[in-house]
């Protein structure tokens, strides 16, 4: 398991991702723009002395995740707007990942089912607790809302430079019995919708991951993935790169990664039926009680 230094990385990187989550939270308002916002989260958590662990993303009412501005965003934000915000930050590799929804609109109950859906979850987790118990507690609360929790996106462990691993832990009642032990992190992000409750992979990401090494000739591809080395295999946007390269030369970079399997990327995902989405997420040590390093 980690070591007390670790830990603290872990808290570090946690209340630094809570402050900019709040602060982020704080500028999304109608009229304001998707970039803007962005643009000074991403300046928060840098003079906080954060590490970006995955780009904040700020994904709109059907889209549940997987949205960060593009280059040249336009999005204003409007009213009647749900807005997803999640903000992940490493120091030296651990990581902190936590959301919050911002209701532009009429969807206070919306909004509520979620976090409160994080909030009972926690309230129960400690060593020894299976998963299943987990979604069970997630999908009870969003149901008595009458809604549904979004069944294929779960939370996840956290660790060094990992930012989606194991153990997945479902949002609905699966009757998982692998247990939590002490020490371990992970993020708990319950969605919820009135919706048909499944997410799919729509639209154009700008989003990506390297996942393998693998040589390449052309001069440009080799000059925008040894940028991408930089990012430690953790989720970079096209964003960052067109700060440093041309547009065309990024693209044409990133289609070539994409096509050799150097990288992944992570498409917008729409709720199915197109309804609502909302979201809260917290990272936390599993521990008695539990230690929540999101929380400010
Ligand atoms: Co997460």
């Amino acid at each position: 398991m980690y070591s007390k230094e670790e830990l603290d990385k872990f808290k570090k990187a946690g209340q630094i991702a809570a402050q900019a989550r709040d602060y982020g939270a704080s500028l999304i308002k109608i009229g304001a723009s998707m970039l803007e916002v962005t643009e000074k989260i991403e300046a928060k958590i840098k003079e906080l002395g954060g590490e970006f662990a995955f780009p904040p993303q700020i994904s709109l009412n059907d889209i549940a995740a997987h949205y960060s501005a593009e280059p040249d965003d336009k999005i204003i934000f409007k009213k009647g707007d749900l807005a997803k915000l999640d903000v992940g930050v490493h120091i030296d590799g651990f990581i902190g990942d936590t959301a919050v929804t911002i209701d532009l609109g009429e969807n206070k109950d919306l909004v509520n089912a979620s976090r409160e859906a994080v909030e009972n979850a926690i309230s129960i987790i400690k060593p020894g607790i299976t998963l299943g118990k987990i979604g069970r507690v997630i999908q009870d609360t969003i149901q008595k809302y009458g809604f549904s929790p979004v069944k294929n996106l779960s939370g996840h462990g956290v660790g060094e430079y990992v930012f989606h691993g194991r153990p997945s832990i479902p949002n609905f009642d699966t009757g998982d019995s692998t247990i939590l032990e002490k020490g371990q992190v992970i993020a708990i992000e319950p969605f919820a919708t009135p919706g048909h409750g499944m997410i799919y992979e729509s639209g154009n990401a700008n989003i990506f991951s390297q996942i393998n090494q693998k040589p390449v000739r052309n001069i440009i591809t080799r000059q925008i993935l040894q940028e991408i080395r930089t990012y430690n295999s953790l989720p970079f946007t096209t964003r960052w790169l067109t700060k440093k390269f041309n547009p065309f030369k990024v693209n044409f970079a990133l289609r070539e990664l994409l096509q050799k399997e150097i990288i992944t990327s992570y498409p917008p995902l729409p709720e199915r039926t197109h309804a609502l989405v909302s979201q809260a997420e917290h990272t936390l040590i599993v521990d008695d009680p539990v230690i929540v390093t999101t929380k400010i």
